[in-house]
Parts: C-alpha cells; sequence; structure tokens
C-alpha cells in the first residue's frame, strides 16, 4: 500500500487529524489539502519523511481542487463548517465544494471517494445546516455514484467542540444551563436527545470505506453507543469537571433571542472589514439544530458495518475533560498515593 495516494480535504481539522493518523499508520501517502497548510503542519510527524504532504487549497476552487486529487488513488472530503460567514456560506462548502471535490475526482479516475456529511442531512429539515449537508450528499452521488457517505453524529474526542464547550461553561459560569420544550425534571424534560460518537470510531470507518469496495455507494450513520438527553451530557461534565453546578433547564427561547441578536450585531460587523467578532457562541440555526437533537434513524447501517464496536463517551470524555476542574482538585488528586 505505501505507494497509494490519497487527498484528504479538511485534513488539518477534527475528524481529519485522527484520519490522517489512522492512513499514516496503515502506509497511504497522505496529500492534506487545506486553506492555511501551516494549520497542518503538526501532522507531518505522524508519517515518515515524504509520507504527509500538504497542499493549499480552498473546496471553493475547482481548478485548485483538480490539481489537489491529481494521481490520487482515493479522496476523502472532510471540509465543513458549524456557521456561516460572510465568504464561508454552507451552500458554497457544503453543497458546491462537495460538488467540486467529487466532479474532480471522478474526472481524475480516483477510485474511492468517502464523503463527510453529518447525521440528520435531510433536504426538508428546519436546519439550514442539515439542509446544506443532504444538497451535497445528492450533488456527490450525482457526480460519483459509488462515492461511500458519512454521516457522523456530535463527535466526541480531546479535541472536540461539544463536551468542552460545556467544560468551558462549567468551569465559568455558576449554573449549567441546557434547553428543553417540556418542564425540567419531568419525564422528557431533560433536553433533545444526542448519541455521541468517538472520534478515532469515525476515523477507523472512513479509512475502512476507502480500503473495502464493500462500501461503494453506500450512506452509513455514525452514531455511539448510547443515547443521552442534554441532561444526562450536562451531568458528565459536571461529575468529570468536579464543578457540581446545577444544572437548569430553559425554554428554548433563552437561547434563540440572544443568539438572534448577536447574529445581526455580526452580519452588521462583517461589513466594516477588518472588525471581527469572532466565533459566535450559538447561531440561530445551531438552536434550531440543539431542539431537534442528533440520534440514528436506525434505518442505516453504522459503525457495526466496518467490525467497529463504537466507544462511549463515558470511557474517553474523563480523559479531557479533568482540565476544567477546579486547580485543587487536580493538586488532591496528584498527591493521592497511586495504589492507594
Ligand atoms: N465535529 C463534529 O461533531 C461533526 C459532526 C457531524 C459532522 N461533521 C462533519 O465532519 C466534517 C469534519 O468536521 P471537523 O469537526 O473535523 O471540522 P473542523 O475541525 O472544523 O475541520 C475543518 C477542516 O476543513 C478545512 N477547511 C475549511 N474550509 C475549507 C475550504 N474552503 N477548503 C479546504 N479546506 C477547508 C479546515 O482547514 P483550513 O481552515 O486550514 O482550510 C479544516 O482542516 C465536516 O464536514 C463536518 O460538518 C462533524
Amino acid at each position: 500500500m505505501a505507494d497509494k495516494l490519497i487527498t484528504v480535504f479538511g485534513g488539518s481539522g477534527f475528524i481529519g487529524s485522527h484520519l490522517v493518523r489512522h492512513l499514516a499508520a496503515q502506509g497511504w501517502r497522505v496529500r492534506i489539502a487545506v486553506r492555511d497548510i501551516r494549520k497542518a503542519l503538526f501532522l507531518k510527524p505522524a508519517g515518515d519523511l515524504g509520507q504527509i504532504s500538504l497542499i493549499p487549497v480552498s473546496i471553493t476552487d475547482p481548478a485548485g481542487v483538480a490539481a489537489a486529487v491529481q494521481g490520487a488513488d482515493a479522496v476523502v472530503n472532510l471540509v465543513g463548517v458549524l456557521y456561516e460567514s460572510k465568504k464561508r456560506t454552507f451552500e458554497a462548502l457544503h453543497e458546491k465544494g462537495a460538488e467540486n471535490v467529487a466532479r474532480a475526482a471522478m474526472a481524475a479516475g480516483v477510485r474511492r471517494l468517502v464523503h463527510v456529511s453529518a447525521l440528520g442531512a435531510n433536504a426538508n429539515s428546519p436546519s439550514a445546516y442539515a439542509r446544506s449537508k443532504a444538497a451535497g450528499e445528492r450533488a456527490v452521488a450525482v457526480a460519483f455514484p459509488s462515492a461511500t457517505i458519512m454521516r457522523p453524529s456530535v463527535v466526541f474526542g480531546a479535541e472536540d467542540g461539544f463536551f468542552n464547550r460545556f467544560g468551558a461553561v462549567a468551569q465559568k459560569m455558576p449554573v449549567l444551563p441546557y434547553f428543553t420544550d417540556a418542564i425540567p425534571h419531568t419525564p422528557g424534560g431533560g433536553g433533545a436527545s444526542f448519541q455521541p460518537v468517538y472520534a478515532s470510531d469515525v476515523a477507523t470507518a472512513i479509512a475502512a470505506a476507502v480500503n473495502d469496495p464493500h462500501h461503494l455507494g453506500k450512506t452509513y450513520e455514525l452514531v455511539g453507543p448510547r443515547v443521552y438527553d442534554m441532561r444526562a451530557i450536562l451531568d458528565i461534565v459536571n461529575r468529570e469537571t468536579m464543578r457540581r453546578r446545577p444544572i437548569i433547564g430553559l425554554p428554548y427561547l433563552a437561547a434563540d433571542i440572544p443568539a438572534r441578536l448577536f447574529n445581526v450585531l455580526r452580519t452588521l460587523v462583517e461589513k466594516i472589514p477588518p472588525v471581527s467578532l469572532g466565533a459566535p457562541f450559538l447561531t440561530p440555526d445551531q438552536v434550531v439544530q440543539l431542539r431537534l437533537g442528533n440520534v440514528a434513524t436506525g434505518v442505516l447501517p453504522g459503525l457495526e458495518a466496518f467490525g467497529i464496536a463504537p466507544t462511549a463517551a463515558e470511557v474517553v470524555v474523563p480523559t479531557y475533560l479533568k482540565r476544567f476542574r477546579p486547580i485543587q482538585q487536580t493538586k488532591r488528586l496528584r498527591l493521592q498515593p497511586r495504589n492507594g
């Protein structure tokens, strides 16, 4: 396999870095295609000398994408954004960008394409993110019918934007809020349900799809072994950060109104370059996604199709949420005798 080449669009990101390490360990030559190659330099040591190369490209640029897939045996597209900004729209990246990659891969005679979409991708979803992911899947299926489509649920791992975000809230705020349509502390009042999946399991599945023709033309829902409502997720956060914050259920309006106000402000500020308000804590579309939850339909195959036993959040999350513990707890743990 040492002479096989794979191009990974979005290889420097959260899932991408797990995947690149995985592919390099399997002996692939990996070409990481991202806009800013400096952000991918940390992955070079994951391979032998020359095994991992970097190419600066935006998937919005068809000519650049064509150059990035030239000579590749396989291609993986991991590019996606959680919120839109002036140039980085869902349509440009999730739909047109995905189409650029699929078309270029087909034209270059690439044998395997794995497209990473998202659980809940649906043309009729109330979420713009989910609709754009569905549009991307359609565009890929037209341009490259044998592509494998992966729909991961919320992904967890040391660098995730999910548990870490709640960990930071637990560290900085006196309470841990979640949102619910029902009465908190009653059955069904724990907020929407999620089925988080481990980043390394997602990477293993993508690598397996690239290697095995059995997965051609199929769509998979990649989810973890357990379903948690938001309250249960915050219970894990409270336990692992040792913060013991009161967990309070609020109506979705409490998230929606500030998200909308910040969105209006961000749109206005974006008109005065180079001023930027940075990443929004929560966009109105993310509030919609939170309300929908993110659980497998059960209709499509999952990690078991790759022979993977999904890892539970409780196994991995404690290893990285401890960074949000109060300093005295961390010191006390360090001072405890190992066998005592
Ligand atoms: N993380 C999750 O919980 C989750 C759940 C479901 C689905 N997904 C999907 O999985 C995929 C990967 O997610 P992730 O969490 O790993 O994302 P991430 O950490 O934000 O990484 C995104 C990657 O895409 C690159 N990128 C962004 N815009 C680009 C462009 N125009 N052209 C080329 N590269 C570009 C980024 O590098 P540069 O900025 O340097 O270009 C980065 O390497 C996404 O499609 C996401 O929607 C993620």
